[in-house]
């Protein structure tokens, strides 16, 4: 970490943990934080779905959850960007305080519950997005929805021509019962729907669906079914788990999604097996406890064409993308490989 950036850091840790988001997010606007730029290699490039990108790690959705900071993050030195989650309407998410750092454990837990600005606000930021970034808007439903299924391919209508990528976000445990559209029959109407809607948009773009960490054997089976059948672009494993297992931090029983160091064994687990099930033939975004290139190499070892990160961010400052995307291009070549996709899966084993 750089030395302004550490003092930032240090300042930021010692308010509450949104509002301190807000002035990371500030910073990024006034162009005050870490601006590596394009960061790439012969080794690092890669496809994604049918997206070029040009290093295989990403920020994951939650962070520039508005798109308001695009300009300052696109400079950040990620391969691509998600943002959102967008619901169809503006909604506040639950009450503060919703954040919540667990230092001790390098986690946090969070239960905002989808606040954000609505589809035709976000659509308008993302009508001026820079064009040499690629960039995906994660898609979610209001709490008050009437028909939630329906609000995934309404935001995906208003937004998708701004996009590269979208991704269906059913998986986040801080909206009462969206997680149970992850079930088969529920799941395979909610992705017609907005798969319809996609093919209806000038461009083609990938559609991916992002799925928990906490779901069964069985269930992950199904969800493999189902992608097969609807023919969606990829599957992004995880999002936050509802699991609290071995946490020392006071904060560990707040009720929310939690992220960060914790997730990485679990969220490894999950995308080997959805590796195993898929058999390598949708391509997979491994999410979950990311801090170090290491860590990006292992999730790309069990079957991830992608990386995303975010929580590490929160501890180590956006400087620690550039070494993550370096680190990793020295990984690629001390093991031999040629290029990501020839190492995708070549450890899945081991997580099984
Ligand atoms: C998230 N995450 C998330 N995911 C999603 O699909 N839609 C969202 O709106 C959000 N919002 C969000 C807010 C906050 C504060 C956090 C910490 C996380 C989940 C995130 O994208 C990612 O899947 C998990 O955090 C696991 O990755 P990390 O954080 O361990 O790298």
């Amino acid at each position: 970490m750089k030395v302004l950036e550490s003092i930032g850091m240090k300042a930021l840790h010692s308010i509450d943990p949104e509002a301190a988001h807000g002035w990371a997010l500030r910073a990024l606007q006034l162009g005050l934080a870490p601006a590596p730029g394009k960061l790439t290699s012969s080794r690092l490039k890669t496809n994604l779905a049918g997206i070029s990108l040009p290093n295989p790690v990403g920020l994951a959705a939650g962070f520039d959850k508005n798109s308001t900071v695009l300009n300052g993050l696109s400079r950040a030195g990620f391969g691509f960007y998600e943002v959102g989650a967008a619901t169809p309407h503006p909604q506040p998410g639950n009450p503060k305080p919703r954040l919540f750092r667990l230092t001790e454990d390098q986690a946090a837990i969070n239960r905002f519950g989808f606040n954000n600005d609505g589809m035709d606000a976000i659509a308008a930021r993302l009508s001026d997005r820079p064009k040499q970034a690629v960039i995906g808007l994660n898609l979610g439903a209001n709490k008050d929805s009437e028909d939630r299924a329906a609000d995934f391919a309404k935001v995906l209508a208003c937004c998708g021509q701004h996009l590269d990528f979208a991704t269906v976000n059913v998986s986040s445990p801080n909206t009462e019962k969206l997680r149970d559209l992850q079930g088969k029959s529920a799941l395979t109407a909610l992705l017609t729907g907005v798969l319809d809607v996609r093919n209806g948009l000038e461009t083609r773009i990938p559609v991916f669906l992002k799925i928990a960490p906490d779901l069964s054997q069985s269930e992950l089976a199904e969800i493999a079914e189902v992608a097969f059948d609807t023919g969606i672009d990829g599957i992004i494993t995880t999002n936050t788990t509802l699991s609290r297992d071995g946490l020392a931090s006071a904060h560990r029983d707040e009720a929310g999604g939690l992220s960060g160091k914790p997730l990485f064994s679990s969220s490894t687990k999950v995308l080997a097996r959805m590796s195993q099930l898929t058999d390598g033939k949708i391509p997979l975004i491994g999410v979950g406890g990311i801090s170090t290139a290491e860590d990006a190499f292992a999730k790309i070892c069990a079957g991830a064409s992608a990386v995303q990160l975010y929580t590490a961010l929160v501890y180590g400052g956006l400087s620690m993308v550039q070494d993550i995307v370096q680190g990793l291009d020295a990984l690629l070549e001390r093991d031999g490989f040629k290029n990501v996709a020839d190492a995708v899966g070549s450890k899945r084993e081991e997580w099984l």
